[in-house]
């Protein structure tokens, strides 16, 4: 393998990065969504960068800024997501940043839905894909390290570890989102690193260390892998 300086341990890696929220529309006007400021995401993508990885970012309507110097691919919806990770691969490792909607509206109205005294529209929804779970799942062309991420409210590390076993992922981080923690739309985050060898509980820092961290990690476990 190539000989990596030690201050771009990324170099020659492309990594795919998906962030932010995405949107699902209910008519021209209206949209389903996630709370999701972004900014784990885009630090996340900055730091890969600072690593010397070329990063291809794949992000829904976020407030914060993408990372300079990535490839940023900007969708709205979780199929438009899925097509943008699918069609950015291969990758050398794939992080899902994103909070993408479960649902979407089966059939988005062209026209706006006009309120009705009385009658309620009824939306009927359909699953979106899995997108992490997708990527984790290829028999072929899999990335080499693909990690998740798991916000929950509850039973944070047993439902993270649930997670990773289901969705097939190498890595989950996981964190409490409930609103007393301030960590959604805050600039700090407190996360648990759940690999095959347990549930790793960092202190609670500011987004961009834990994006430091992780990607200092990344690198170990790529370099650990094949040089
Ligand atoms: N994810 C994804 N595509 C989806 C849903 C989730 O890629 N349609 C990814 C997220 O980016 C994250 C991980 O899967 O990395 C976990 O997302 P989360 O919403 O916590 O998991 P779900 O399986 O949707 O479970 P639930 O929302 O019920 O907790
Ligand atoms: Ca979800």
């Amino acid at each position: 393998a190539a000989l990596r300086p030690v201050d771009a341990p990324l170099a020659g890696r492309h990594v795919l990065v998906t962030s932010g929220p995405t949107h699902e529309p209910i008519d021209p006007v209206r949209y389903i969504a996630n709370r999701s400021s972004g900014a784990q995401g885009a630090a996340i993508g900055a730091a890969l960068l600072r690593l010397g990885a070329r990063v291809t970012f794949v992000t829904g309507p976020a407030s914060a800024a993408p990372p300079e110097g990535a490839t940023v691919v900007a969708v709205e919806t979780a199929a438009e997501m899925l097509a943008a990770v699918e069609a950015a691969l291969p990758a050398d490792a794939a992080i899902f940043a994103a909070a993408v909607a479960d649902w979407r509206v089966e059939t988005a109205q062209a026209r706006k839905i006009k309120k009705q005294a009385g009658a309620l529209p009824g939306l009927s929804l359909a699953e979106n894909p899995d997108i992490l779970a997708r990527v984790a799942g290829m028999a072929v062309g899999r990335p080499g390290l693909v990690v998740g991420f798991a916000a929950e409210t509850d039973d944070v590390i047993a439902h993270a570890t649930a997670k990773r076993a289901r969705k097939g992922c190498d890595w989950i981080v996981a964190n409490d989102v409930s609103p007393e923690t301030g960590i959604m739309g805050g600039t700090e985050n407190a996360v648990t690193l759940i690999t095959e060898d347990g549930a790793e509980t960092w202190p609670r820092m500011a987004k961009r260390a834990v994006a430091e961290r992780l990607a200092d990690r990344l690198a170990a476990a790529l370099a650990a892998k094949d040089g």
